[in-house]
């Protein structure tokens, strides 16, 4: 992910800068008879990561997709360099990582609720070359994080339960954003992004910003049938623009 070079931090690694903000849409809201020309539209709007759920109906009750739907999308989001990232929500993610890294996927995210060896985890996943993000329910606290922060790459706090599109955002996720931020810059850590998934759009994403995000997933507010995809993500970039805010 590029990273601002003149911002570096007191461990001497970059930054992530405060002011930048990835969209990255969930597939989960595409209309999946027409998928591909629905990434390509988001693509075209100038995204550049796409977010795909994995549930398994164990950890979270509903049962999406696999690797088959990351293999089928690496042709759309390879030539223009965007990262197809896997969000696993699954019991057991070691056994399938592979599969996603060889499907294309180049982040992969596992949660905290469902991985009991989380560093062994994680290692694996940059052990494939894959950007290692670690995600959080609602109700898992922040400390949970606290032993493998400086291993990973990206930290989701989730704003809804985790298993269905289109739910109503947990408004004190954003308190919990910020707290997560501070944690970052206090530990020298402020390179890892924080990714907030569920209930994200144009109503709280400048806010969200402002906390401390650097990934909004937005599932719902980027696939529906009241606007395209383009008008759609260019609301979310506006709605940041005009609070100071740079998509990336
Ligand atoms: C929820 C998924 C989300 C979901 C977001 O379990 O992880 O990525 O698709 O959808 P919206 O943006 O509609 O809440
Ligand atoms: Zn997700």
């Amino acid at each position: 992910m590029a990273r601002s070079a003149a911002d570096h931090g007191s461990a001497g690694k970059p930054q992530q800068s405060a002011r930048a903000v990835a969209i990255a849409p969930s597939i989960l809201a595409a209309d999946f008879r027409r998928l591909g020309e629905q990434v390509s539209d988001a693509l075209a709007a100038g995204v550049r990561r796409i977010h795909v759920d994995v549930m398994d109906g164990r950890f979270v009750p509903n049962i999406s997709m696999g690797a088959l739907v990351v293999e089928a999308l690496r042709p759309l989001t390879e030539p223009v360099g965007a990262v197809l990232e896997v969000h696993l929500m699954i019991v057991e993610p070691d056994r399938y990582l592979a599969d996603f890294r060889r499907a294309g996927a180049s982040a992969m995210t596992v949660h905290v609720e469902a991985c009991p060896h989380l560093h062994r985890t994680v290692g694996a996943i940059r052990s494939l070359d894959a950007q290692p993000g670690v995600g959080l329910n609602p109700a898992t606290p922040l400390v949970t994080l606290d032993e493998i922060l400086p291993d990973i790459d990206v930290a989701l706090v989730m704003s809804v339960n985790p298993g269905f599109g289109g739910q109503k955002f947990i408004a004190s996720s954003i308190d919990k954003v910020a707290r997560l931020r501070a944690k970052l810059v206090e530990r020298g850590l402020g390179h890892v992004d924080i990714e907030v998934d569920g209930g994200v759009g144009p109503d709280n994403i400048a806010e969200l910003a402002q906390a401390g995000m650097t990934i909004a997933v937005a599932g719902s507010t980027v696939f529906n049938t009241r606007a395209s995809v383009a008008d759609n993500v260019s609301l979310l970039r506006s709605t940041c623009a005009a609070h100071g805010f740079v998509v990336r």
